[in-house]
């Protein structure tokens, strides 16, 4: 029997690659998603119904008439400066639209959930490689709206029976190997995009917030996860769930972590171009180190990421960078 997964957010950088590991699995994704900030064509030959989470009549109706045997929920938004500038529409979409959602598949009996969650849950970490177990002290909005879904999450867990499992990313890099699909927000803030833009000419420059950190060459170390492994970990999540796994959070992250200069002097290594940087004033809340201890995700669900080379996600990112730059260029001369 082919299941059906409803994927809130599939047409999103993450999402979208997380619809082509379930079709790759026999799954049959249906996307939900309002295109605030993803693509139509990034769902590739998936079912897409544009709408918004929040609507709980479109909802009820979507779980009234469909058998979703689980629900993946990428829907966020996602820059952390604008949740600081405009916290009550981070509040109203990615906390209050998530209620919205539990309170919909309770009624309609759909008892297993896979959400993105974030290393941002831990502001700015005591220790490193963070483990699930340290303290959650988010010192963003968007990072205290992750925190409140969990707190929901578990509540939910422990009064309705909702089973779920809270994906706590670190940083999304890389594109799909097949080239079809790519990192692409409207608003880019993730460095890799940046750097890969500057490389491609679609950016002067690229900024370099701070470089007197406690690290080897003074900017800050981040650990990157391939999309493609972030979305193989949301299928093993669920298949986890449904044999009957505990409800709970879990990294996930390479275990190793990249310099900010590293990942620059990486990028001009596969794609041959130099790469202009801007210094600039390190940031509020950017931690020196973040750094995933993953090894739980790797016990309990059997995740090993197949691509944990930073130059590989480059390569894969790069491909799609130069596809999109291509693009743009062509759509110019016409
Ligand atoms: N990209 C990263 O490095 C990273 C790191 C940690 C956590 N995350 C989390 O992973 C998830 C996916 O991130 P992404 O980079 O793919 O972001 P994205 O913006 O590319 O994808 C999010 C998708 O959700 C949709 N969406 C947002 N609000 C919605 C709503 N109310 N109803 C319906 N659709 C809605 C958007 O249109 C978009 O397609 C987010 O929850 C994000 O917080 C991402």
């Amino acid at each position: 029997m082919t299941r059906e997964i409803l994927v809130i957010g599939g047409a999103g950088y993450v999402g979208s690659h997380a619809v082509e590991a379930l079709r790759a699995e026999g799954y049959v994704p249906v996307v939900l998603d309002n295109l605030s900030g993803g693509y139509r064509e990034a769902v590739g030959k998936a079912e897409l119904i544009v709408g918004d989470m929040g609507d709980a009549a479109l909802l009820d109706m979507l779980f009234s008439r469909r058998q979703f045997a689980g629900v993946l929920h990428f829907a966020s938004l996602i820059d952390v400066a604008a949740s600081q500038k405009d916290p009550a529409r981070y509040y109203s979409n990615n906390v209050a639209a998530t209620l919205v959602l539990l309170e919909s598949m309770r009624k309609h009996g759909v008892a297993h959930l896979v959400f993105s969650s974030s290393a941002a849950v831990y502001g700015e970490p005591e220790h490193s490689p963070v483990t699930e177990d340290a303290a959650r002290k988010p010192v963003s909005v968007y990072g205290q709206t992750k925190c409140m879904v969990e707190d929901m999450l578990a509540a939910h867990h422990k009064a309705y029976g909702l089973h779920y499992t809270s994906l706590r990313y670190f940083n999304a890099a890389g594109a799909h190997p097949n080239g079809s699909i790519g990192e692409c927000h409207p608003e880019e803030t993730h460095l890799i995009p940046l750097v890969l833009q500057a490389a491609s000419g679609r950016r002067r420059s690229v900024s370099v917030f701070g470089n007197q950190y406690p690290t080897e060459d003074g900017t800050c170390i981040r650990d990157y996860v391939h999309v493609c492994d972030l979305a193989a970990a949301h299928v093993k999540a669920l298949e986890s769930l449904w044999n009957g796994s505990a409800s709970r959070c879990y990294n996930l992250g390479t275990g190793k972590g990249y310099s900010v200069l590293e990942v620059i002097r990486t990028a001009e290594r596969v794609t041959g171009k130099t790469i202009k940087t801007d210094m600039e004033k390190r940031r509020d809340g950017d931690p020196a180190v973040l750094v995933a201890d993953g090894s739980l995700a790797r016990e309990k669900l059997g995740w090993v990421p197949a691509y944990p080379e930073l130059e590989t996600m480059l390569q894969h990112a790069w491909a799609w960078e130069s596809r999109m730059a291509e693009s743009i260029r062509s759509r110019e001369v016409v």
